[in-house]
């Protein structure tokens, strides 16, 4: 991923990641707008009205979720310029049609297609930090066993799936993993999503554990590759 990447995969995360019930195309204009008529309404009824506020909460959240996506991608593109121990690959839309897909761009597609990242990370069956974290830290939480690699936020835009995108951008992981000098590699994957689990498991993935249920987790898979 280069700079010029960044608003790209941003773009791509936070469809994917969000669903509220918000436009973000609003932005902050349509946030003053939402502050705007919760504030006339109280004054008319001499309070804020629970429906106001909840779509001010809606709107608070949304902008919450684009910013630490922005913000967790930049740092991505610090951390991976020197490529030591955290990568994020992309394919632009105009790369994937190349690569054989309808050639129906149009301006409604985002500039990218998909995008897939690995990086170092404590093999502990724990789902990797939403942001970065340096790999002296990361050494030191998992003394005095290795740093393993990683593959996380593999997406796909939802125009673009089933032309063999993912498997792509998985196969660069797992080269890049090689590349590092390491002979596996691990992930995880909601089992309730089901072509994430087909992917990973005709790609020779393996089961190591199941996460514990939580309300944020419904079902977590951690799975492991020997390359
Ligand atoms: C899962 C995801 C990344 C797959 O991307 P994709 O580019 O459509 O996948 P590919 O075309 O490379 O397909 C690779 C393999 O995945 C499996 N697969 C993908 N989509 C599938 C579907 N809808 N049904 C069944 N299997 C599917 C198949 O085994 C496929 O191989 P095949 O085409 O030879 O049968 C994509 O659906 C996506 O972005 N989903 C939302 C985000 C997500 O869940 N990511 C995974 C995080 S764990």
């Amino acid at each position: 991923m280069k700079r010029a990447d960044v608003d790209g995969v941003v773009s791509l995360a936070f469809e994917e990641y969000y669903n509220g019930p918000m436009d973000f195309s609003a932005g902050i204009r349509g946030g003053f707008a939402v502050l705007e008529s919760a504030w006339r309404s109280a004054l008319r009824n001499g309070k804020f009205q629970e429906a106001d506020k909840e779509r001010l909460t809606d709107w608070l959240e949304m902008i919450w979720l684009r910013i630490m996506i922005q913000w967790g991608f930049s740092m991505r593109e610090q951390f991976g310029k020197g490529g030591r121990d955290h990568r994020v690959f992309c394919i632009s839309d105009e790369k994937a049609r190349n690569l054989g897909g309808d050639g129906e761009g149009g301006s409604s597609k985002p500039p990218l297609a998909a995008l897939a990242e690995i990086s170092l990370q404590v093999p502990n069956g724990k789902t990797s930090p939403p942001f970065p974290v340096p790999l002296w830290y990361k050494r030191i939480v998992g003394w005095p066993g290795p740093v393993l690699p990683y593959i996380s936020n593999v997406l796909v835009h939802r125009n673009a799936r089933r032309q063999g995108l993912a498997n792509r951008l998985m196969l660069r992981c797992e080269k890049q993993a090689r590349d590092w000098g390491f002979t596996q590699v691990y992930l995880h994957v909601d089992l309730t999503y089901y072509p994430a689990v087909r992917m990973y498991e005709t790609m020779g993935y393996e089961v190591v554990s199941d996460l514990e249920v939580s309300f944020e987790n419904p079902r977590l898979r951690y799975m492991k590759k020997i390359l």
